[in-house]
This record gives C-alpha cells, structure tokens and sequence, in this order.
C-alpha cells in the first residue's frame, strides 16, 4: 500500500474533439462512479479545447479532475495562441502537466521557463505536474541521474509550494515507444529524486509515464514507492485507462 495517496494521469495530448472528447470523459466519468469511492485519484487532461465542457461532465465526482497540458507563466497579456494558469483554474482544472519532453523540445522549453509556469501554476492554485526524463543519448551516456538531478533543481523555483506538486518520470525514449526501462530501474529513479527532493522527498507524489499499458500497469504498480501512472496513447480508449487506474487501488 502506498504511502501517498496514488494518481492515474490521462494525457489526452491533441486529441479529441467535442463529441468524441466528452463521450471519453463521460466513460470515465461513469466508471470512477461505479468503482466510487476510489482510494486514488484520476485526472483527465484534454487539450485546452474541452477543459470546460469536461470540467462540466465531471463536476462533483469524487476523485475525479480535469488538468491542462501546459500554461504560460504570466496570468494574461500580449502573449497570442497561449493560455494562462489562471484561465484553466477558471475553467475548472485543477492540475496542470508542465516541463512534458514533447513542449521542452519541440517548443524550446527550458528548465528556467518550466520554473516560472510552474510558479504561476501554483499561484493560480493549480497542481503542478512536473515532467522530468533522460533521453536515449543521455542514457547511453550514463547520464540519467544525473539529467534528472539538474531537471529537478532548475525547473523548480525557489518558492516551491511542494503540496502543490507532482513530479512524472518519463524517459524520453520511453514515451511512444512501447519501450520501458525495467521495474528495478524505474525504482531506482523514483528513489533518486526522492533523494533529490530532500526533507520533502517522502511526502511528494511521483509517478512514472512512459508507454504504460494494461499489461505492464500492475508490474509497474506493483512498487509502492511509485505514487501512480502519466499515460498517453493507452488514455485514448476509456477500458483500457480504467484497466490501468485500477491498478493504482
Ligand atoms: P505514452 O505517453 O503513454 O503514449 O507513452 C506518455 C506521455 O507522453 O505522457
């Protein structure tokens, strides 16, 4: 049994539109009620699109919110084509998934700019979801710990409201990849950034991401050390998320 209480994260990312999004939240919404109540927690993160319209179909589900996938780290502004921290708390999300491999490269998103949304996240009273993951060269470079010991002390600021924060493991050559380090190596990060964390290492929520499936759910659940799972692709289909959130019981 974890110390923690555990979290399954659904990472829609730029899927789902309106009818097809709620139909998916809806599912979800009714299997958290039949299985209610749930001794984890379940968030859905649909692009900004349908936070709104899925905040709507969730409200008042125990266990269950709704999260961003990202938000700019000023509260408004001359900032085109962004979304603040404090438009998705008024749209009804809770969390929000910030540093994820795929806006640090393919936007250019460094520890220092992660640092600051996830300030403003929480100042918007907003939980954190902090992505931290080596990529293939820095693994074969043997590197890993060490990349995750600098992600995690330069994207978090100084005045880091730690209630406020979730860190994921997600080895960037596990994400899409149907790849996975091994449970014994998933271990031994969550470990290293407990460490890393200090005095607020064993209170923190860190969860692991990275191709998890229904298959290798309960492998990777098995661990009590592991707070719960950032699913991607295997988030899209409303049974096969449930079969893995349930393994966070
Ligand atoms: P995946 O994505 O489960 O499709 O590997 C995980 C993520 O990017 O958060």
């Amino acid at each position: 049994m974890s110390k923690r209480r555990r979290i399954a994260v659904a990472n829609w990312k730029m899927y789902g539109k309106l009818t097809s999004g709620l139909a998916l939240a809806r599912r979800i919404c009714t299997l958290v009620e039949e299985n209610s109540p749930l001794s984890y927690d379940v968030v859905l993160c649909p692009p900004a699109t349908l936070t709104w319209s899925a905040s709507e179909v969730i409200d008042g589900v125990y266990s269950l919110s709704i999260g961003g996938q990202d938000c700019h780290y000023e509260s408004y502004g001359p900032y085109t084509g962004d979304i603040s921290a404090a438009m998705l708390s008024d749209l009804g999300a809770k969390f929000v998934i910030l540093g994820h491999s795929e806006r640090r490269i393919a936007h250019g998103e460094t520890n220092a700019f992660i640092a600051r949304k996830i300030e403003a996240a929480q100042f918007a009273g907003l939980t954190a979801i902090l992505c931290v993951g080596e990529t293939a060269e820095d693994l074969n470079k043997d590197s890993a710990l060490s990349v995750i010991t600098t992600q995690l002390k330069e994207s978090l600021p100084a005045k880091v409201r730690m209630s406020q924060l979730i860190i994921a493991y997600e080895p960037v050559w596990a994400i899409g990849t149907g790849i996975q380090p091994s449970p014994e190596d998933i271990a031994k990060m969550h470990k290293h950034i407990r460490s890393v964390l200090g005095e607020s290492g064993e209170t923190t929520r860190i969860i692991y991401g990275g191709s998890v499936t229904p298959a290798n759910a309960p492998l990777i659940l098995a661990n009590d050390d592991i707070d719960g799972v950032l699913v991607g692709s295997a988030s899209l289909e409303a049974e096969s998320f449930w079969a893995i959130a349930e393994h966070c019981a």
